[in-house]
């Protein structure tokens, strides 16, 4: 047998079948063709055996050339055609980044949250600092030190939740004048204060215009020479800034233990500008704030000198206004968490 003859054979065999193979199936026929147990060369492999022994070493050579020339070329070929699957795979699934996405549906913002963010934002563009104080509060901070010692008659208003067994000293705060103690005695040097503290407040009562449960925001502003107008002059222009520039604002002399003097404030009613309606029931007013100037009792329990330093302090209940700028007429929906209600919300902008 001419081995040479056999393998240029075999070889042209192949660069002849290499032209037609186009898939791994095709590729993988060609294997057992060639390579597999009868294999053309697998077969010629095995006639080694009848090769005279000096022809042996060439034998082998020639039939590894072959062997070497097929599965190099497979090897080649197999990557090729997966690689060509591959991209036609990737082509296939390419995402297309113009296409529209889907809606994400948004939120929006609770109503209280709204009025909240509102009054935080005027009152830190007047350099105030946002103070934060717990819900549960003693009796001390709550009352006592607010210039209501127990029995005070003017505790009833406000009565609240109190705490059994040993905390019974403590109680849900009724008022978040509450923070007025915390800030000032947290202040070490006893100097300047001017802060706001918005939170949540606990009362007795429920019915469509109190919840036993409702948001106060309160002021405090210490410093010397500090006097009533400029009590007059913040209060008027935090209710223009939130109800609008047309808004009147009126104060009334009123009674509060912790403050001396004390006034409440009333704003034009927004629903009849002032010319009376069964909101403002036929008044034009509506009562929006208690205020006055920090009683000197309130500075000294504190550990401020009432003779060095004067205040103004004011507390307003957020609800109220969120239900005159949104016209809610029941405060119990607020609460409520019904998605119907607050989806109302959505688009209405708050300027
Ligand atoms: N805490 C009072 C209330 O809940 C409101 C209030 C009145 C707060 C006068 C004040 C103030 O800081 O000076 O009705």
């Amino acid at each position: 047998m001419d081995i040479q003859k056999e393998t240029s054979k075999i070889k042209s065999m192949i660069e002849e079948d290499k032209k037609s193979v186009k898939t791994i199936q095709e590729l993988n026929e060609l294997k057992v063709k060639y390579m597999g147990k009868k294999g053309i060369i697998s077969e010629l492999n095995s006639k080694i055996k009848d090769v005279p022994n000096e022809e042996k070493k060439t034998f082998g050579m020639k039939v590894n050339e072959v062997r070497t020339l097929f599965n190099d070329f497979y090897d080649a070929k197999k990557e090729e055609i997966e690689n060509k699957v591959l991209n036609e795979k990737l082509e296939k699934e390419r995402i297309d980044i113009t296409m529209p996405s889907k809606k994400i549906k948004r939120g929006s913002k609770h109503p209280m949250t709204r009025i909240e963010e509102k009054f935080e934002d005027l009152f830190l563009s007047m350099g105030y600092t946002i103070y934060d104080g717990p819900e549960i509060e003693s009796d001390e901070n709550c009352f006592q030190k607010l210039n209501l010692p127990k029995g005070h008659a003017a505790r009833d208003a406000q009565d609240t939740f109190y705490l059994k067994d040993e905390f019974e000293n403590y109680l849900l705060r009724s008022q978040t004048s509450t923070a007025q103690v915390r800030a000032m005695e947290e202040n070490k040097d006893k100097g300047p204060l001017r802060i706001v503290c918005p939170g949540k407040v606990y009362r007795r009562d429920e019915d469509a215009t109190h919840s036993h449960q409702f948001m106060q925001i309160e002021g405090l502003v210490i410093d010397e020479n500090v006097s009533m107008a400029d009590l007059k002059g913040t209060l008027e222009l935090f209710c223009k800034a939130i109800l609008g520039e047309k808004t009147k604002v009126r104060f009334r002399p009123s009674y509060f233990p912790f403050t001396e003097p004390s006034v409440e404030v009333d704003v034009t009613c927004f629903k009849c500008g002032g010319k009376g309606c069964a909101l403002c029931k036929q008044t034009g007013w509506i009562e929006v704030l208690g205020a006055g100037m920090v009683h000197p009792n309130v500075l000294e329990m504190s550990g401020y000198d009432s003779k060095k330093y004067q205040g103004f302090a004011f507390g307003t209940g957020i609800d109220r206004f969120a239900m005159f700028k949104y016209g809610i007429t029941d405060i119990r929906t607020i609460y409520g968490n019904d998605i119907r209600f607050l989806t109302q919300f959505d688009r209405k902008d708050d300027e």
